[in-house]
């Protein structure tokens, strides 16, 4: 529907301008809505179009502003050559298009009778634009046995924000968790079970357990160099395939992808494909092979075996790939790892998603692949993420993700039961957990991604401010407003019922769907739809205040839900997009 609207603008201008349309849509956005109606719907940008070579890009911008706006009011005006376009306008470097407001309300509402659920917006020229294939995202890998920490839980969400994203644009999209499940740590956790380990504490609770044993074991090292040989010996005769190590390992490895299993069902994430560094262990050791028959293999002064990453080749700046005693590190196998991956997925492009401590790492992992010829490195993309500060529950520092989630559920149910708008809810200490999550995601997304922040439990589960609460009340409230009133929503509606000081608003606001899509799909931004969603909400706050359905005539009720279900099902959409599972009831 925005489509249609840029489509005719753009005609008008080529026509005005005797260019062909196209060149004008990329120059052409829905004018962001403020707090009181504005009279714009699109601007177009002069700035672009000088870019394009459109407009000379010497003299005044803001001359060639209003004279462009001139000629194209001429050709409205005199030619009444457009029904669509209602006033033309310059503005500062840009020039405003008013559209007609009936037809604003058609094509808008519209949309929603016509496409699917969840489809709108999704039709569209600006999003067709998008290179579609195969989208592999690697997210979450939590380390086994260690802690899972505030960086792994922002992987997680991140990740899936940018897989959902990726498959509601028409991509084939592979979800994969690589897992920490090799090295040092798994000697040390195999030696230190040895020693502190028991099989009961570990059937009951699992994760704790493996913990306790990891902490045990890493006070036990530093005093004891006993325990260090053990552990070495352990990861040797695990490195070996020693039939005992590697079943212990393989138990530890199964109970804690159980429990995480269970975590990530109540973050409503999953995964098609659990992998990990320990799958790639021997294709590591092929990895150094290859680099040595390709002469990138080169043995430093402490005889380790490094990339050499300098221009000058000076081994200014080198990669380690292999240790002194022959083992291979973290990016030997992610090599390893990448290449696999290619072949077994034929993927398109990739995506890492880990905190930005790691930008080093990946960047020489794509610079060594390109060097190794593999031209499908330059796909592969690392999305860093910025430190979150003071995650910290009850019990304290946070040491299992079960714990925030926990937290998040009872100060939820707490706030709930403190509330005088808490309807009686079906369950809800599951409506505590969905609403709890979409607060922890919201609070994660709505600044830039790369930014660190602090945690913070009481404002982000405030329900009045910029919050996941907030939005999951507004769609609640929506969806029981559309409830009451089943039988009377029609699909036959007057447009002019909606021209109102508080419904244009929303409607303007939903034109921009499709652009925060495209640029959230082009830098992998949660925050523009975060935003985007919060705008709405509070457009609909005012729009539910002012055009109520009870007590209005049958046309005008049935306008007005038209417009509110429709606002629904945008907020419902974008909210999945996010990770959030929308609640009915609040
Ligand atoms: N397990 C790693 C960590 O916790 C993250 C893995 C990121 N992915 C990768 N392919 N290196 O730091």
């Amino acid at each position: 529907m925005a489509c249609f609207f840029r489509r005719r603008i753009a005609a008008q201008l080529g026509c005005t301008l005797q260019q062909p349309e196209d060149a004008f849509i990329p120059a052409l956005a829905a004018v962001p809505v403020f707090k009181k109606q504005q009279s714009a719907d699109f601007k177009l940008s002069i700035a672009t179009l000088r870019m394009s070579g459109i407009l000379p890009s010497s003299g005044d911008i803001q001359l060639q502003a209003e004279s462009l706006a001139a000629r194209v009011r001429f050709m409205t005006d005199d030619l009444k050559r457009d029904s669509v376009v209602e006033d033309v306008s310059a503005g500062r470097g840009v020039i405003n298009f008013k559209v007609n407001r009936k037809l604003l309300v058609q094509k808008v509402l519209e949309s929603f009778g016509k496409e699917e659920e969840g489809q709108f917006g999704l039709n569209s020229e600006l999003l067709n634009t998008l290179t579609r294939g195969t989208t592999l995202v690697e997210y979450s890998s939590p380390n086994i046995a260690k802690k899972f920490h505030a960086g792994h839980l922002r992987s997680t969400i991140i990740g899936n924000f940018i897989a959902n994203l990726k498959q509601c644009l028409g991509n084939n999209v592979i979800r994969m968790n690589y897992l920490g499940d090799w090295g040092m740590q798994f000697g040390l956790l195999g030696a230190g079970f040895a020693k502190f380990g028991c099989q009961e504490k570990l059937k009951q609770n699992p994760l704790q357990h493996l913990f306790e044993v990891y902490v045990e074991v890493n006070k036990d090292v530093e005093q004891n160099e006993e325990m260090m040989q053990a552990a070495r010996a352990f990861f040797s005769q695990l490195e070996q395939h020693d039939s005992e190590a590697v079943s212990l390992w393989q138990q530890f490895r199964e109970i804690t992808v159980d429990e995480y299993q269970h975590v990530y069902k109540r973050l409503g994430v999953h995964f098609d494909i659990y992998s990990g560094e320990s799958f790639h262990q021997q294709q590591a050791q092929q990895v150094v092979q290859k680099l040595q028959s390709q002469g990138l293999l080169k043995t430093s002064e402490k005889g380790t075996g490094v990339v050499d990453l300098s221009t000058a080749k000076d081994m200014s700046s080198v990669s380690t790939v292999l240790r002194s005693d022959g083992t291979t590190l973290y990016i030997t196998r992610d090599l390893a790892a990448a290449i696999d991956r290619k072949e077994k997925y034929h993927f398109d492009e990739m995506i890492y998603v880990t905190d930005k401590s790691q930008a080093i790492h990946f960047q020489q992992l794509f610079h060594i692949l390109l060097a190794m010829g593999h031209s499908w490195a330059d796909r592969c993309e690392h999305v860093p993420f910025g430190l979150v500060r003071g995650m910290k529950t009850r019990r304290g520092e946070v040491v299992f993700l079960e714990d925030v989630l926990d937290e998040a559920r009872a100060r939820m149910l707490r706030n709930m039961n403190q509330s005088k708008t808490t309807k009686e809810t079906v369950n809800p200490e599951d409506t505590a957990e969905k609403v709890g999550i979409s607060a922890l995601i919201v609070q994660d997304f709505r600044g830039p991604r790369e930014s660190d922040y602090t945690f913070d439990w009481d404002r982000m589960l405030q329900a009045q401010g910029d919050t996941g609460v907030f939005l999951q009340y507004t769609h609640a409230r929506l969806h029981s407003l559309i409830q009451r009133n089943e039988g009377v929503a029609a699909v036959l509606f007057d447009p002019s019922h909606l021209l109102e000081q508080t419904s244009v608003p929303v409607l303007q606001h939903l034109l921009r769907y499709d652009e925060v899509l495209y640029q959230s799909a082009k830098d992998l931004q949660p925050k523009h739809l975060v935003n985007f969603l919060l705008k709405l909400c509070h457009l609909i706050a005012s729009a539910h205040r002012e055009l109520p359905v009870k007590g209005s005539s049958q046309d005008v009720a049935q306008a007005r839900l038209r417009l509110f279900s429709g606002a629904r099902s945008v907020l419902a959409n974008g909210m999945k997009i996010l990770g959030i599972t929308p609640v009915d009831q609040m």
